[in-house]
Formats: C-alpha cells, structure tokens, sequence
C-alpha cells in the first residue's frame, strides 16, 4: 500500500464500510434491464443469468448508456440463451453494429451454443464452471457468478479500482496497481449480498466517485476515504502516462450500380471488424495498398476518422457508379437489404461521406 505521509486509517473497518455502501445501494441502485427491482428482491428473485451474461459481455469496453438499448433489443429479439443459440450469426452481428469490438458478438454466439449443447440451456453456476465458456474470462466469470449467483467473487472494473485507490489513498501508479486494488477489493468482498455489493462499488464509480470531479459530499464512504481526507481524489487513481496511439490509413471503396446495390465485404473473421459487413478497402498501414475491388472511375469522396483502441485510422473515401462488373472483391447488396445502421461505426462514417456523392446518392433513376 502507499507509504505517503497522509491519513493511512479509515476510521471504519471492512464491515461497516460494507454495511453503508450496501445500505446506499438499496437506496440508490440504478434501474438496468438486467437487474430485479426492489419488489422482486423482496419476493427473493434473482436475476436472469442469461440476461447477466448478455450485460456484461457488452459492458466489457462500453458505456451503460450505450449497453442498456441494445440489451432490451437483444432481449426482445432473444428471450433465452436458446433462442440466441438458434439465431442466424449475420443476425447478430447486425444487431451488434455500433457496440464495437465484434470478437465478442462472435464468442457470443459460441457461448450461448455451448450453454445450450453442454449444459442443457441452463449456465454454470460457479466461476470454474462460467470460466470454462467461449469468450467469459476472469472478470466475466466473477461478476456472473456474483450477481445472477451470490457467489462471494470480487469484480473488479476501472469504476472498482477507481473507488480503491480513492477509499485506500493508493499511490502506485495504474496498472501496477492492480493487484494491491484486487486485493482491497477482496477485502471488501462480503459473504451475504456479494453481487449487490459489485454492484453498489460499480454504482458508486460511476454516479459519485466519477473520474472528474467526485461528488464527495454525498458518498456514502466520505468519512472513511482517505483521498478524501488527504485531499488527494483528483489525483487518484495515478496511471502511468500512455503512449499515443499511432496513426494508420487506407482506402475505402464505397461503389454502387445503377440498380442501387452497393459492393460491400464481409470481413475477415479473425482481425478488426472481423464477420462485421463493411466497404471493400485497403489495409490499414503506414503505406495502404490502393488497389480498387472493381475497375471503374473511382473519385475522392472525402476522409473519416476513427479512433481504435491502439490507433486512430484516416481512410480516403474513393466512390464509383459501377457497371455491370464483376467485381474482384467484395459481392453485390440490393438496395432494399442495405441498411447503414447495420455497420460497424467506421463503415458508418465511411456511408455518410461517401452519400454526399451524387453517384451514391442517387444510384437509381427512380430515387
Ligand atoms: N459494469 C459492468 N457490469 C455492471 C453492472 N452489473 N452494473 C453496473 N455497471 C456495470
């Protein structure tokens, strides 16, 4: 732990600190799709696990925000893990457009099956068990087997190491960090409620203890943090500065034929975007390769950016209205099945500057 010159005692032990954030959670536990309300707690229903799984499977690098729309749609499209299990993969990938990181849509799909051939539809109940699935690592496994079992298992998300190091005063810089946070977080860990308590820790790093200006006078945990009282919050947790992220480019295509279909690509299953629908491009480098997929008269439409995890990519948007070719990538999508929406957010970036092109546009006489 961090040997500065502060306050070094909380004031309260393991328990009541305990004790007051479960408290404040009754009291203030966000409504999510995948959680019970107050009545059905009350009545001793626990939540769906195949709606916990879904959670936190998108939850893995995304907002709740974003999350809890896509939860619902999911739900009403797949009600079991069986009916996921038995839907279409390009189904799902669709409706997984916009949440990024599609290797988790894709060990979605295989996880639900495996949950339906190997344990008849009904998920594990333990983190060995949960562990053992497609695509459900350390963190995945803890927080199922807590929230939607009870198990006595320490999550721990950026919000849960952010609350640590605040309430401990941690001074060891992120990720070093990690195990010491993992540890205080243990701690914490109660044996009666301990999916509740994951909850409340992730609750309050995201409405109290935020990582900009935590509104410490309305904590449940403000007397016994010793950020708090060492008036260090803003400077917690430390994390060791990044790198900045590098800079790649390419070549988008986005060509249509006069019948109004576009070329699209589905891309390969292993790397970025892998299974999602895209424009057919270059690879994304120092020193693209601009090769088109179809021989036509392709003109600069304009740039889109976005930002990966580890890079920012700037492709060149090139457009054509296509004859009747065949083209050397990509296959033909009608008109009537294209639906943006359905694009991973790069490609939807790559559709709006390409459609302020007339040829794209308006690919058909008749729109
Ligand atoms: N982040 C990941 N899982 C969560 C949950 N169950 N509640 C709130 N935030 C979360």
């Amino acid at each position: 732990m961090g040997a500065g010159c502060g306050q070094r005692d909380n004031g309260l032990n393991d328990a009541q600190m305990t004790a007051e954030l479960l408290g404040w959670y009754d009291r203030h536990a966000r409504t999510m799709p995948w959680r019970t309300g107050p009545a059905e707690k009350a009545a001793g229903v626990r939540p769906d696990p195949y709606r916990v799984w879904l959670s936190e499977v998108m939850l893995q690098q995304t907002t709740v925000a974003a999350v809890r729309r896509y939860h619902e749609r999911f739900t009403a499209l797949w009600p079991t893990v069986a009916d996921l299990a038995a839907a279409e993969d390009a189904d799902v990938m669709a409706e997984w457009a916009g949440l990024g990181y599609y290797a988790r849509a894709r060990n979605l799909l295989k996880c639900a099956r495996a949950v339906v051939a190997d344990h008849g539809g009904v998920f594990p109940d333990t983190h060995a068990g949960l562990i053992a699935l497609p695509g459900i690592g350390p963190y995945t496994a803890a927080a199922i087997a807590a929230i939607a079992f009870d198990r006595p298992e320490t999550v721990v998300d950026g919000n849960v190491e952010r609350v640590m190091s605040r309430l401990f005063d941690i001074e060891t810089p992120l990720p070093a960090a990690k195990p010491e946070l993992t540890a205080l977080a243990a701690r914490l860990t109660p044996e009666a409620r301990p999916g509740d308590h994951a909850q409340a820790v992730m609750d309050l790093g995201a409405t109290i203890c935020t990582p900009k200006s935590p509104a410490c006078g309305i904590c449940p945990l403000r007397e016994p943090c010793l950020a708090r009282q060492n008036g260090t919050q803003a400077q917690r947790p430390v994390k060791t500065p990044k790198k900045p992220r590098p800079h790649r480019r390419g070549y988008a295509y986005v060509g249509r034929r006069t019948d109004g279909a576009w070329l699209m690509e589905t891309r390969p299953e292993s790397g970025m975007l892998g299974g999602m629908l895209g424009f057919p491009g270059s690879d994304w480098s120092e020193t693209p390769d601009p090769a088109a997929p179809a021989p036509a008269e392709w003109r600069i439409a304009g740039e889109a950016t976005h930002g990966f995890t580890h890079f920012t990519l700037t492709l060149t948007v090139l457009t054509a209205r296509l004859g009747p070719v065949n083209p050397e990538r990509g296959h033909f999508v009608a008109a009537e099945a294209f639906s943006p929406g359905a694009l991973p957010a790069l490609m939807r970036k790559v559709h709006d500057v390409a459609s302020a092109q007339p040829e794209i546009e308006r690919a058909t006489a008749a729109e």
